[in-house]
């Protein structure tokens, strides 16, 4: 297969990792077993994005919402991220993978969190594809908390209290202060909502949709993706 050329491929690829439960629900297996093949999905595109040199993917792994699941399938998806990222660690230390998270890291299960921390912190000298995992990560929670924290900020004296907050200071604040706009919002599984995913760093980015649920999401609909995103004129408002 031809490789994009690297002038056309996008800086900053976010993918939605839906459809899990369907895929398994197919198969007459449990919606933990789809997950479990999720996380294997998950694996071959951190290889394939290597590859192909995308510099930064962002993936939506479990957002603020999720926790309307039931208890159950919340803790299976949790005892399999902790599964992804020990099997994982070796790999991206290899690969030269930097491991990041996005998201409110405080309500996980203390082992979740600990493993996070301990493969971004083994992982952060990675240069080769900077892998954002979106965890416990909401939108709209992100968007009140940097607000927040600039409240804050004013309010301990370390800023002013009337100067206007600039764009640039806002997103300093944000989780993906060193990650950036998104460039290509890939959402695969059939819906076709952002589902509280990177509301700000999405305000420009191409959106592409696709009925292929996330456990067949392979190689050639990564590439495929990329390759309508070349086909994109970008005008960020702007005339041709
Ligand atoms: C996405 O798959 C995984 C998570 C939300 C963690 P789903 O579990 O949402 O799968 P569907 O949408 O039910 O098929
Ligand atoms: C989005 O998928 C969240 C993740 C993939 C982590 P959902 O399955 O939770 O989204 P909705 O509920 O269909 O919008
Ligand atoms: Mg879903």
């Amino acid at each position: 297969m031809t490789q994009p050329s690297s002038s056309h491929l996008p800086d900053h690829v976010a993918i939605i990792l839906d459809g899990n439960g369907r895929w398994a629900k197919k198969r007459g297996l449990s919606r933990s077993e789809g997950h479990r093949a999720g996380g294997e999905a998950l694996d071959r595109l951190l290889d394939t994005a290597l590859e192909i040199k995308i510099p930064i993917i962002s993936m939506y792994a479990f957002s603020t919402e999720n926790w309307k699941r039931p208890a159950r399938e919340v803790s299976a998806l949790w005892k399999l991220m902790l599964e992804f990222f020990r099997d994982r660690l070796e790999k991206s230390l290899q690969k030269g993978i930097r491991v990041v998270a996005s998201g409110d890291l405080s309500r996980l299960p203390a082992k979740n969190r600990r493993i996070i921390e301990s493969v971004i912190e083994k992982t952060k000298k990675g240069r080769n594809l900077t892998a954002n995992f979106c965890v416990n990560y909401g939108s709209q929670d992100e968007i009140l908390r940097a607000v927040n924290r600039i409240i804050q900020e004013a309010a301990a004296g370390n800023r002013s209290k009337t100067k206007p907050v600039t764009r640039k200071e806002f997103e300093k604040h944000l989780y993906t202060a060193q990650l950036g706009p998104v460039d290509l919002l890939v959402r695969p599984g059939g819906e076709k909502r952002i589902s509280n995913f990177l509301l700000w760093q999405c305000a420009y980015a191409e959106m592409y949709f696709t009925d292929v649920l996330w456990p067949d999401f392979d190689e050639t609909c990564l590439r495929e993706a990329l390759d309508w995103y070349r086909k994109r004129e970008r005008r960020f408002g702007a005339l041709e």
